[in-house]
C-alpha cells in the first residue's frame, strides 16, 4: 500500500494528515506552539517549535495509520504564507520569523514603492501592491532595523520551506507560496530580476521555486530517522495555506470560490488567466495548480475575533466547557442564535490586526459600533460573525468586479462548522452556500499534491474529482438577505467615517 503526507505549518500549530492512494483520510495530528507578541501588532515564531511539532505530528500519524516506513512514498508541505526565516551562511536561524500578521513594515512598504517609483510600477512588476505582511517589507526591515542580523543574512524561507530544508537539506519554494513574497513576478511564475535589482537584495537570499506538484527532494537520512520514514520518500513543492486549502476544497476549476475562516478569512477563486486589480485590493497570486491563478481576499481577524472574544471575555465559559467536556464556541454560538440578523443595530469591524482586503491598513481597530442597554452578549458574538462575514462579502464584490465568475460558493475552516455561521454567510453573500465532504483543509490539500508528484493521479484536478464531493447546502433567507443588502453600506461607511480616527488613535500609541 502506498500513504502521503501532507504536513501543514500554521499558526496555531502544526496537522500532519495521511491519506491512502484513493485520497481515502488514514490519520491526522495536530501539535500546538506558542505566538509571540512582543510589541503590539509584532507576531512572531521560533522555526524549532515548527520543526519539533512537524516530528511529533508526523510520528503520531505514522503510528495512528500503521504506517510502514516505505509505505509513505511522498509528502507536501504547507504553511502560513508571508513569515520570513532569516537564515545565516551556516542555515541557523538569525532570529525569530516574523509573521503573516505582523504589522510592523509601515514605512518599508512606502520604501518599496518609492524604489520602484510607486505603487503602480510594483503591481506591473509582482501583480501586487506592498502589505505590511508580506515578506520583501520584511527583508527591509531587518536591514533597516537589524542591521547587525541583515549583515548575516544568507537565505530568506517561508516557514513550511524551512521545514523543507529540515527534510530535505534543499532550499526550495513553489508559486504559490513565492506569490506572497511579494518578489515573484507572478505573470510569468519567475523572480522578478527587476525588483531585486530596485530593492537591492540578492536572488541567491531566495529558493529555486518549483511548481506545486513538482518533486523537490528526498528525505535525508537523519530527517527519515527522526520521522519514522525512509528516505526513497519525496517532498514535493506543495502549497501556501490559501491554495492548499483551496485545493482540499477542490478549487481547481473556473467558477468555484471558497470562503474559509480561520484565524483569518479568505475568499479564493482559481482563475484560467492572470487578472489584477489595479488598485491591489486583492491579491493575485500562482495557483497550485499548475500554469494557473488565483485571486483571493483576506481579512487578518476572522475566526481571530470570535478567538479573541472567548479568550478575552469569557474565561469562565472555557472553563465550564472544559469541565462538561463541550466546545466552547458552540456554547457561545448558541447565545447567538436567538438574536436577530442584524443584532438589533450592532455592528463589528474585525480590524483586531489592522486589515488587509479591502483597506490595506495596519491601523485599521477592531471596534462595536451602536452598543445599547438592550444588547446581551449574544449580540455581540452575533455582531462579530456578521462583521467578519461583510469582510469577505468586502473581497467577493471585488472579485466579480472584476470579472472573474462566481457560480459556486463552498464554505471551509472551522467557522464554517457552524450552521449559524453558514446561514449568515448564504444570507450576507446572497447565495446558496456549500460544504463539502472534507473538512480538513490545507493539510489535505498538500497530501493530494504529493500524490500527484508521486503518480497516483494523472493531475491536481484528477486528484480533486476522485475526492472531493458536496455534501451540505444552506440556502439563501430571503428577508435575511433583504435586510443585510441594507445593512452592507452601513458597515462600509463605518470604515470610511473612522479610518482618519484610526490613524490618530494609532499616531498616540507610536
Ligand atoms: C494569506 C495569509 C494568511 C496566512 C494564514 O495571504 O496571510 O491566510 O497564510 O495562515
Amino acid at each position: 500500500m502506498s500513504a502521503y503526507l501532507g504536513i501543514d505549518i500554521g499558526t496555531s500549530g502544526t496537522k500532519t494528515l495521511a491519506i491512502g492512494e484513493n485520497g481515502k483520510i488514514l490519520a491526522s495530528a495536530t501539535e500546538t506552539y506558542p505566538c509571540y507578541v512582543p510589541k503590539p501588532l509584532w507576531s512572531e515564531q521560533d522555526p524549532e517549535d515548527w520543526w519539533q511539532a512537524t516530528i511529533r505530528s508526523v510520528r503520531r500519524v505514522v503510528k495512528q495509520a500503521k504506517l510502514k516506513p516505505v509505505e509513505v512514498k511522498a509528502i507536501g508541505l504547507s504553511g502560513q504564507m508571508h513569515g520570513s526565516v532569516f537564515l545565516d551562511k551556516k542555515n541557523r536561524v538569525i532570529r525569530r520569523a516574523i509573521l503573516w500578521n505582523d504589522q510592523r513594515t509601515s514605512a518599508e512598504c512606502q520604501e518599496m514603492e518609492q524604489r520602484v517609483g510607486g505603487r503602480a510600477n510594483l503591481i506591473r512588476m509582482v501583480a501586487n501592491p506592498a502589505m505590511t505582511g508580506f515578506t520583501a517589507p520584511k527583508i527591509l526591515w531587518l536591514r533597516n532595523h537589524e542591521p547587525k542580523h541583515f549583515e548575516k543574512l544568507a537565505k530568506v524561507l517561508l516557514p513550511k520551506d524551512e521545514i523543507r530544508r529540515r527534510l530535505t537539506g534543499e532550499f526550495a519554494t513553489e508559486v504559490s507560496d513565492a506569490s506572497g513574497m511579494l518578489l515573484l513576478d507572478v505573470a510569468n511564475r519567475c523572480w522578478s530580476k527587476e525588483l531585486l535589482s530596485a530593492l537591492e537584495l540578492d536572488e541567491s537570499l531566495l529558493a529555486t521555486c518549483y511548481e506545486s506538484e513538482q518533486v523537490t527532494g528526498k528525505l535525508t537520512r537523519q530527517a527519515a530517522e527522526l520521522l519514522g520514514l525512509s528516505t526513497d520518500c519525496v517532498v514535493v513543492g506543495g502549497a501556501g495555506d490559501c491554495a492548499a486549502g483551496a485545493v482540499g476544497n477542490g478549487i481547481v476549476q473556473r467558477g468555484v470560490l471558497s470562503t474559509s475562516i480561520g484565524t483569518s478569512g479568505v475568499m479564493f477563486v482559481h482563475s484560467d488567466e492572470v487578472k489584477i486589480d489595479p488598485e491591489g485590493r486583492v491579491h493575485t497570486f500562482c495557483h497550485a495548480v499548475h500554469g494557473k491563478w488565483h485571486m483571493m481576499g483576506v481579512n487578518l481577524s476572522a475566526g481571530g475575533s470570535l478567538q479573541w472574544f472567548r479568550n478575552e471575555l469569557c474565561k469562565a465559559d472555557v472553563a465550564q466547557a472544559k469541565k462538561a467536556k463541550k466546545e466552547v464556541y458552540e456554547v457561545l454560538i448558541k447565545e447567538a442564535e436567538s438574536v436577530r440578523p442584524g443584532s438589533d443595530g450592532l455592528f463589528f469591524l474585525p480590524y483586531l490586526s489592522g486589515e488587509r482586503t479591502p483597506h490595506a491598513d495596519p491601523d485599521a481597530r477592531g471596534c462595536f459600533v451602536g452598543i445599547t442597554l438592550a444588547h446581551t452578549r449574544g449580540h455581540l458574538i452575533r455582531a462579530i460573525l456578521e462583521g467578519v462575514t461583510y469582510a469577505m462579502r468586502d473581497s467577493l464584490e471585488i472579485i466579480e468586479g472584476l470579472g472573474v465568475p462566481v457560480r459556486q460558493i463552498r464554505a471551509s475552516g472551522g467557522g464554517s462548522r457552524s450552521p449559524l455561521w453558514r446561514q449568515i454567510q448564504a444570507d450576507v453573500f446572497g447565495r446558496k452556500v456549500v460544504t463539502i465532504n472534507s473538512e480538513e483543509g490545507p493539510a489535505f490539500g498538500v497530501a493530494l499534491l504529493a500524490a500527484v508528484g508521486a503518480g497516483a493521479f494523472k493531475d491536481i484536478a484528477e486528484a480533486c474529482a476522485a475526492t472531493i464531493r458536496v455534501v451540505k447546502e444552506t440556502n439563501v433567507n430571503r428577508a435575511n438577505k433583504a435586510y443585510y443588502d441594507r445593512a452592507f453600506p452601513e458597515y462600509q461607511q463605518l470604515y470610511r467615517s473612522l479610518k482618519d480616527d484610526f490613524k490618530r488613535i494609532a499616531a498616540l500609541e507610536k
